[in-house]
């Protein structure tokens, strides 16, 4: 949506692959503290949110509101909203555009869209991801805009995501409806379920863009089904594609090394860059694939992705990745967090089911120089 909002790709947490219904309060305040006490939110992770189940089942019989799950959610949601935004974070919360949840466990939006935009307001909420389950048929462009006029007419800022799960070719449709549509249906915490999501979000590139973003769904990153190498492809993948960064694990739960993995500011940096490209694929040679994405500042970003099961040479010339013609280019390798000089290709040797990621320098000229004499870079 043209409305000043998620100019770049939201980025926050999501308790919906860590727990499912199992939502409390307690996992949001302990999650909102985590974002403090562990450096995420100064990492760039802003948005608290809650998934399926926080209601009660039925709504207020006088007032038809939706009211909080009486022992998920005690406190209820306008006291959860104060305590995040105390922390300097926002809260977002969910319902479906049905008539009830996925989980089946509250009530859905369907015909209640101003009623519910209101009390999401009123409790101010900052961010809505709308679901499609149980929408009797009715047409996704219709429910989804409806409820889009809804918040509008609140008058609260509210970072609106529509999960329709890339049914109704919402990239073609939900910028003027949203600022994210999910391109696929769920992921699961394993590496098949992530490469094939990627497989379907990473063409869709040319369709995103500030305000308005492909959602191949949150992060798995820390649950445990892949290792830590899968993890790092994960999240250097989801952030060369400027997906929203949206944490999918209980962070009271997770390791040291999934900490470094989400607090890695340079990969984040080209999620989050303002020029708002999404990378594109500029290869894929039998799983083995190179990413580009433009950045603001010039420079640009490459992903060499190793899909398959033996330590492969990825790469791709200065020429092919666009680069002006020079001696040498400047190289930062993002995992490694180390400079590199290269000449005329930018490559690897990437092990398997790993990612190297490197930003190239647009403003060093290099040419006063000797050649480098590598031509590649060796990744362990
Ligand atoms: C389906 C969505 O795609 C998931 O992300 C999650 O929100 C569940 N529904 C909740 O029931």
């Amino acid at each position: 949506l043209p409305d000043g909002q998620a100019l770049t790709p939201p980025m926050g947490f999501n308790n919906w692959n860590a727990t499912g219904c199992a939502v409390d309060e307690k996992l949001i305040r302990d999650t909102a503290d985590l974002f403090i006490s562990k450096g995420l939110k100064d990492s760039g992770y802003e948005y608290v949110n809650i998934d399926d189940c926080w209601a009660a089942p039925e709504r207020d019989p006088v007032t038809k509101r939706l009211t909080h799950h009486p022992e998920r959610f005690p406190s209820g949601i306008k006291a959860l909203a104060d305590y995040v935004h105390a922390r300097g974070l926002k809260l977002g919360i969910y319902t479906s555009a049905g008539t009830v949840t996925c989980a089946k466990t509250m009530p859905g939006g369907l015909d209640h869209e101003e009623i519910d935009a209101q009390t999401f307001a009123d409790w101010e909420v900052d961010y809505l991801k709308y679901d499609n389950c149980n929408n009797q048929g009715r047409p996704a462009i219709e429910r989804y805009t409806k409820m889009r006029d809804a918040i509008r007419k609140t008058g609260r800022k509210i970072v609106y995501s529509l999960c329709e799960w890339g049914e109704n070719k919402p990239w073609e449709w939900g910028k003027e409806v949203g600022h994210l549509w999910r391109t696929t249906g769920d992921i699961t915490d394993t590496w098949a379920k992530m490469v094939d999501i990627l497989k379907k979000n990473a063409p869709l590139d040319k369709y995103a863009g500030p305000g308005h973003w492909n959602d191949p769904d949150m992060l798995e990153v820390g649950n445990g089904g892949m290792t830590d190498t899968e993890y790092r492809s994960h999240f250097s993948l989801w952030s060369i594609m400027a997906a929203p960064l949206l944490i999918g694990a209980d962070l009271r739960k997770v390791t040291p090394a999934t900490f470094d993995i989400l607090n890695n500011r340079e990969v984040i940096a080209i999620d989050q860059d303002k020029l708002g490209k999404q990378g594109r694929v500029l290869s894929n040679k039998d799983g083995r694939w190179t990413f580009v994405k433009p950045l603001a500042n010039g420079d640009i970003a490459v992903a060499l992705f190793n899909e398959t099961e033996v330590a492969a040479k990825i790469g791709a010339t200065a020429a092919e990745l666009g680069l002006p013609q020079r001696a040498g280019y400047k190289v930062r390798d993002l995992w490694q967090h180390k400079n590199f000089q290269t000449a005329g290709e930018v490559s690897a040797v990437v092990p398997p089911h790993a990612t190297a990621m490197y930003r190239i320098s647009a403003g060093h000229d290099w040419s006063w120089q000797q050649p480098a004499v590598s031509t590649g870079l060796e990744l362990d």
